[in-house]
């Protein structure tokens, strides 16, 4: 078996050791992201959460800093959101900018114990202060009262505060911050539901691409009942008024942001310049099925690859669609040419060392009743089939073939309908123990853990029937 140092990723974010779930309170400041996260810093399993983190200038470098939030009296510290309190709307930073954090205080051994709390720094993260306030607002009776997202709503001049309640989610208003009142509920009937209590929202308002018009964004993370089985992301697109989220599709519609079966969680950045405009985000690349027993030991599990959002016209309506941050390209430095014989040729067979990141950018164009096999790792196989002019994409993971399975869940075998066939984008980035592919110019994403068996050279075997794959190793 391979030993766990070659299961780190290069290109994406892991915590130094310790256990990291769910991202937090992603925010943008003075030219940094801060990136925090549900971090068990002295064990790699689930435990007493705490908010890791750390930040970057790309994205993609981030510097570790301290430890931000850690439980206390009140109890543990579950997910949540971070924002600039631009202004100082709250009055709690002398007038100038400051960050606000709110998060889920979880108290053992008490009924009903999840309520949400708030702290603030003023020097840029570094340093939290938990309001003496706390909880700013009270569980009123829910089993499951968790995951605030947090917002600054221009048209209504008011704070909005969304948290999932068993399988919905509340919407509350405040004016200043540390005041909640409750305005609606959304989601019954909506979407997947599961037996479990829904998981950390977002909401945000985002242009139709190519359009002057907005649509309102919801995310939300059903538990156990995904597309590809256990935890996964669902959205819902319609408008928001400051009270209440209006689902603009049916209620029976099920939208999913990912088809695979590790992109959890999902978040976006806060307060990302007008200038620069993107609605950057990223997730949390396991699932509860198995997550705590993946075959690392020191640490365990990373983010995904951040991604820019945009919500595209397609012929099924109105879709969010992902693409790598353009950052990535500055670490995209080796393309490798025909005359390394790995522009594929149907058919073809190449190399690469598996211990590097590698991102293969390639289309494709498929005559009917063909196939395309496409099987980066021998744990891992994509097969694209065209019938009767449909295209579908078959996944196939395996375990780590050769040894016992660490989880019986991990193997997993599922297909995603790409509709009428169509020369076809594909950008698949693959790092180590993650495989994330985005096709159709990400109206598909499908992100997936793999964990090979041997290392650290594979063969990637493209039985290309036409079009080409182009490899770009990437390198720090
Ligand atoms: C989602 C989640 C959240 C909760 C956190 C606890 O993965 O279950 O609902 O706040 O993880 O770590």
């Amino acid at each position: 078996m391979l030993a766990e140092k070659y299961y780190r990723p290069l290109v994406h974010f892991t915590p130094p050791f310790g256990w990291l779930n769910d991202p937090n309170g992603l925010v943008y400041k003075d030219g940094e992201y801060h990136l925090f996260y549900q971090y068990h810093p002295t064990d790699s399993v689930w435990g007493p959460m705490h908010w890791g983190h750390a930040v970057s200038r790309d994205l993609l470098a981030w510097t570790h800093l301290p430890i931000a939030l850690a439980p206390d009296a009140l109890g543990v510290c579950f997910s949540g959101t971070a924002m600039v309190d631009k202004g100082d709307k709250s009055g709690m930073f002398d007038g100038k900018d400051g960050l606000l954090a709110y998060y889920t205080i979880t108290a053992d051994n008490v009924p009903f114990n999840q309520s949400q709390g708030l702290a603030y720094s003023q020097d840029n993260g570094r340093h939290w202060t938990k309001y003496a306030g706390n909880p700013v607002v009270a569980n009123p009776g829910f089993e499951d009262f968790r995951d605030p997202k947090v917002f600054w709503h221009e048209k209504t001049q008011a704070w909005i505060m969304l948290t999932t309640v068993g399988q919905q989610i509340a919407i509350y208003r405040s004016a200043d911050a540390k005041t909640w009142l409750f305005s609606s509920f959304f989601g019954e009937e909506h979407g997947a539901h599961d037996e479990r209590a829904w998981e950390c929202p977002d909401l945000f308002e985002i242009s139709i691409e190519g359009s002057k018009k907005t649509r309102w964004v919801l995310i939300v993370g059903v538990q156990r009942g995904a597309y590809s089985g256990g935890s996964g992301t669902q959205y819902f697109v319609g408008q928001f008024d400051g009270e209440q989220f209006i689902n603009e599709n049916t209620p029976d519609t099920v939208l999913w942001l990912d088809y695979g079966r590790d992109f959890y969680a999902t978040q976006t950045w806060s307060d990302i310049p007008a200038a620069d405009g993107r609605r950057i985000g990223i997730s949390w690349m396991s699932n509860w099925l198995y997550a705590n027993q993946v075959p690392t030991q020191s640490w365990r599990s990373a983010m995904s690859m951040p991604q820019e959002l945009a919500l595209k016209v397609t012929p099924d309506g109105l879709r969010l669609c992902h693409a790598f941050i353009r950052e990535l390209e500055a670490l995209c430095q080796h393309q490798v040419t025909a005359a390394d014989k790995t522009q594929a040729t149907p058919g073809a067979v190449f190399n690469f060392d598996w211990s590097e990141a590698h991102r293969l950018q390639f289309s494709l164009e498929l005559k009917d009743n063909s196939t395309l096999v496409l099987q980066p790792m021998n744990e891992l196989e994509f097969t694209f089939t065209v019938q009767k002019g449909q295209l579908t994409l078959r996944c196939q993971r395996h375990g780590q073939i050769g040894v016992a399975e660490f989880d019986e869940h991990f193997p997993h075998d599922f297909t995603v309908a790409l509709g009428a066939n169509r020369p076809l984008s594909a950008d698949l980035l693959l790092d180590r123990s993650s495989a994330e592919l985005l096709l159709d110019s990400g109206r598909y994403a499908i992100t997936n853990l793999v964990f090979p068996k041997e290392g650290p050279t594979q063969q990637c075997v493209a039985a290309l029937r036409s079009g080409e794959v182009i490899i770009r190793d990437l390198h720090r």
